[in-house]
């Protein structure tokens, strides 16, 4: 499975902050937010990932991320010149896909849960079609939007409904099959001048080739898109991190964990950051491994 982290857009609800900067560099507590979306699908096991960003930021992304040999991850880098929708990452990814099937994360969007990674790997490995998460919110009318019939069966999508028909939006993590890069190119812009991924999934939907997961309030799902979410993702961190001693989305431990590097190279990895605090715990976590 192929991966795609979309991390362009204009940041433009965090204006001033992001005028010279990409949102998704900005920092979520302790690390740059784009660690998060891309440390969840290296859970998930996918190896082989595309970041997407503006012409102006990709430079910077390449800085902070690297080739990603250094979390036995590839690392790809492709521009979407002007925000086109999020639909428009398989306009830009499509000869990176090249026909595979393939999970779509946002930038700026966070998942947490106890249990997560085995949900997120059974979904990859039962996959057909597209499979969307679902999470309750209590407001409805700023997402895709999901409306379920008698049985609890996804039947329509609506994005940004004035009337949501459920409190289940569709969160920024969606797996597709093959066909995904040839169902965005038959998408035409939205009213808003975008390709809508609500779109893309509609597809799917209709043609009754849509799984819908629901993650419950065991889990947490936060985007990052303005201050007040951005700071509450930042208070979450913190909170949960310093009250366990551990450590949400360290690509380091991630790689480490999921076997893709050892506990020496972990250990090299936190002593180039090692005057940070995140840089002592990944060299404690390699030494622990290693007595
Ligand atoms: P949004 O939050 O919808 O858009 P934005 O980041 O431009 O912010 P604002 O509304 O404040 O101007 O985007 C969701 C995610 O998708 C975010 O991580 C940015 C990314 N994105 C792209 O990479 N390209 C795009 O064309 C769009 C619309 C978003």
């Amino acid at each position: 499975m192929k991966g795609i982290v979309l991390a362009g857009g204009t940041g433009s609800r965090l204006f001033p902050a992001t005028r010279a900067i990409s949102k998704q560099l900005l920092p979520v507590f302790d690390k740059p937010m784009i660690y998060y979306p891309l440390t969840t699908l290296m859970m998930m096991g996918v190896r082989d990932i595309l970041i997407i960003s503006t012409p102006h930021d990709l430079p910077l992304f390449q800085r902070v991320l690297g080739d990603g040999r250094q979390w036995g991850v590839s690392l790809g880098f492709a521009t979407q010149d002007a925000p086109r929708g999020l639909a428009d990452a398989y306009r830009v990814g499509r000869d990176f896909v090249a026909g595979e099937p393939s999970a779509l994360i946002l930038g700026d969007n966070l998942f947490f849960g106890h249990g997560l990674v085995e949900r997120l790997r059974h979904a990859r490995a039962a996959l057909t079609g597209a499979t969307l998460f679902a999470y309750r919110v209590s407001d409805p009318e700023r997402y895709g939007v999901l409306e379920f019939d008698a049985r609890e069966r996804a039947i329509g999508i609506e994005e940004k409904p004035a009337q949501p028909k459920s409190d289940w939006a569709v969160t920024g993590l969606y797996l597709y099959d093959g066909k995904a890069s040839e169902y965005a190119a038959s998408l035409a812009p939205s009213a808003r001048g975008e390709l809508e991924i609500t779109d893309l999934n509609r597809l799917y939907l209709e043609r009754g080739e849509a799984n819908v997961e629901r993650l419950g309030r065991g889990f947490a799902w936060l985007d990052t898109g303005t201050h007040d979410s951005l700071h509450e993702a930042s208070a979450f961190v913190k909170a949960i991190q310093h009250r366990q001693g551990l450590v949400i989305a360290s690509p380091e431990e991630v790689a480490f964990s999921q076997g893709f590097i050892d506990a020496a190279q972990l250990e090299k990895l936190g002593r180039e950051i090692g005057s940070s605090e995140y840089g002592r715990y990944l060299i404690d976590l390699a030494q622990s491994h290693r007595a």
